[in-house]
């Protein structure tokens, strides 16, 4: 399975830290890259209005050049700054691309992906298998590190898997869901290997991956950003493919809002957690999605009709969630001080939410300067919830305004303790305990207090608050939490989650050489070397989207 390893540490001299750079210089650390980003806006911040109907001209070949302009990155020089410093690569920069490479996964010779754990202390369950979420920041640190060549066979198999007739007992699946997993059989007598793919319906819970689709695309626009090779999401399989996602998370229903309703276990908390309904992490990825959809769409006959309801839904979009999911200081003294049983298109309170429904912690968690997305909105049932996925995601994607953006990370900042502790980071905040956890998490044995999904440490989203933070210009939030997890992951065998209030304990089942942990700290330390990586995950505000907020947010305070 470790066939490459000898191709071995490529480039990890150049992921030097930066150790020893505590007054940190951003103009320093944006060097080179600075120049990368600027350029890059031409396309980044192209209005939507340019993209929409009427603009149709602009063929989106175009788009995908744009990609390919001087700022995108070309894999011949990843990561730039090999030759730029003489820092030494921490030592665990090396350990974690040796257990990377050892994770690959082959199929007829070719690597295809990389399994969840190597864990070989704890009973496999469905950890060898290949999961989509899971492969995204191994895909990033291979992409940064010039080898785009496994990212490319990558979305190739799970492109021809989203082909496969999907059935759960009698129920014929939607044509364009993707897998949360995939597995490769080696039959070594008959020299053969075959794919086995689950679409939810041997997942715990049976739950179909709404992320999974939304990733995929996300990932395929990385690629296509990083290589400069536009002719893989221009053929017209990954133009298909696109389409058929978008075609399941679009279409209109009997819903009222332009949130996409889910079930409670649809993405990476993918177990009973009470996050059914509008879970923010959903929402930011399928902004996201669709946000680096428009960029790839053909302008042809049958793209053209998904980029005009694109367009349409990321204006509601961005609305509901701008106005309605945002919560600072001011909005959560509005929200308490709110009338409820308001009838009528005149409501100030349109969901209906009862004040007394206001958990206490809010009141003291909630700092004078900062804001975050909630966990969840529907007919009245606020879910105050912090979750770091779909913040990050959502200053990644621009969902969140500048200003929004920066309040969040006013938040991580000012509430350092609660949601990074001892370990990065909180994957939801607080925890759910005693009649609650029995009620919402139906008894899970798995999910108990500050543990696992319920308030536990995930070591994998290090890669999206670093991306995150450089964004937002905060570089500093994102070298201490570094530090926070160099301090143990290699020693700990780079477990899966870590438990606690503060995250100071392995999870309670937590695999080791968890790959996405490994893989996320890798990323975030290559980014942080190089920021102007970010541009693959990292989409620029779209201006046509900001008039449309009105709310004050929290840097007025
Ligand atoms: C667990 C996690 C899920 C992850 C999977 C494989 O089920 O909840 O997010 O994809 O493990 O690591």
């Amino acid at each position: 399975m470790d066939g490459a390893r000898d191709t071995g540490l490529k480039n990890v001299a150049s992921t030097s830290s930066l150790a020893g750079m505590d007054d940190f210089d951003l103009s320093k650390l944006l060097d080179k890259p600075r120049l990368n980003i600027e350029r890059q806006r031409s396309f980044d911040e192209r209005s939507l209005s340019e993209l929409s109907i009427g603009f149709a001209a602009r063929a989106s070949v175009e788009n995908l050049e744009a990609m390919n302009s001087p700022g995108g990155r070309s894999y011949l020089d990843t990561p730039a700054s090999s030759s730029r410093n003489s820092f030494d690569p921490h030592p665990m920069v090396a350990e974690a691309w040796d257990a990377l490479r050892r994770s690959l996964v082959y199929f007829r010779g070719h690597p295809v992906g990389t399994v969840a754990a190597l864990d070989h202390t704890e009973e496999a369950l469905n950890y060898d298998q290949v999961f989509v979420r899971d492969f995204v920041p191994s895909a990033m640190a291979f992409l940064m590190n010039g080898e785009p060549e496994i990212v490319k066979n990558f979305l190739l198999k799970t492109l021809h898997l989203q082909g496969w007739e999907k059935r759960i007992d009698r129920f014929k699946l939607g044509e364009g869901a993707m897998p949360a997993s995939f597995k490769v059989l080696h039959d070594p007598a008959r020299k053969t290997d075959t794919l086995i793919a689950d679409f939810g319906e041997s997942a715990i819970g049976r739950v179909a991956p709404v992320d999974s689709g939304f990733w995929w695309i996300i990932l395929l626009r990385a690629y296509t950003k990083s290589t400069g090779d536009l002719s893989l999401a221009e053929t017209p399989e990954c133009q298909k493919g696109m389409r058929l996602i978008l075609a399941l998370c679009l279409s209109e229903g009997f819903d009222t809002f332009p949130t996409l309703l889910c079930a409670d276990g649809c993405s990476m908390i993918d177990r009973r957690m009470g996050v059914y309904g509008y879970p923010i992490e959903i929402q930011a990825l399928f902004f996201m999605a669709l946000r680096c959809s428009l960029m790839m769409l053909k302008h042809d006959a049958e793209g053209k009709e998904f980029i005009e309801r694109i367009v349409k839904r990321l204006h509601a979009l961005s609305f509901h969630m701008r106005n309605y999911f945002w919560l600072d200081f001011q909005q959560l003294n509005d929200i308490y001080r709110y009338k409820t049983e308001e009838y009528s298109h005149t409501a100030v309170n349109k969901f209906n939410v009862i004040p007394d429904s206001i958990p206490d912690w809010i009141f003291d968690f909630m700092p004078t300067r900062g804001g975050y997305f909630v966990g969840n909105v529907s007919p009245a049932r606020m879910d105050f919830r912090w979750f770091a996925l779909g913040n990050c995601v959502a200053i990644l994607s621009s969902l969140a305004t500048p200003e929004q953006s920066m309040a969040i990370m006013d938040l991580i900042e000012s509430r350092w303790q609660e949601l990074i502790g001892e370990m990065p980071l909180k994957i939801s905040y607080p925890t759910l305990e005693s009649h609650e956890w029995r009620i919402v998490t139906g008894c899970d044995p798995k999910n108990t207090r500050w543990s696992y999904h319920n308030g536990g440490s995930w070591p994998v989203l290090l890669w999206l608050l670093t991306a995150a933070c450089i964004k937002t210009g905060r570089p500093q939030i994102a070298r201490r939490a570094i530090d926070l997890a160099e301090s143990r992951l290699l020693k700990d065998n780079w477990p899966e989650y870590y438990d606690g209030k503060q995250g100071r304990y392995i999870g309670k089942q937590a695999r080791k050489f968890q790959t996405w942990s490994i893989a996320g700290y890798l990323v975030a330390k290559m980014m942080l070397e190089d920021p102007s990586h970010l541009g693959m995950i990292s989409l620029e505000e779209d201006k046509q989207m900001k008039p449309l907020i009105k709310r004050s947010t929290s840097w007025t305070c």
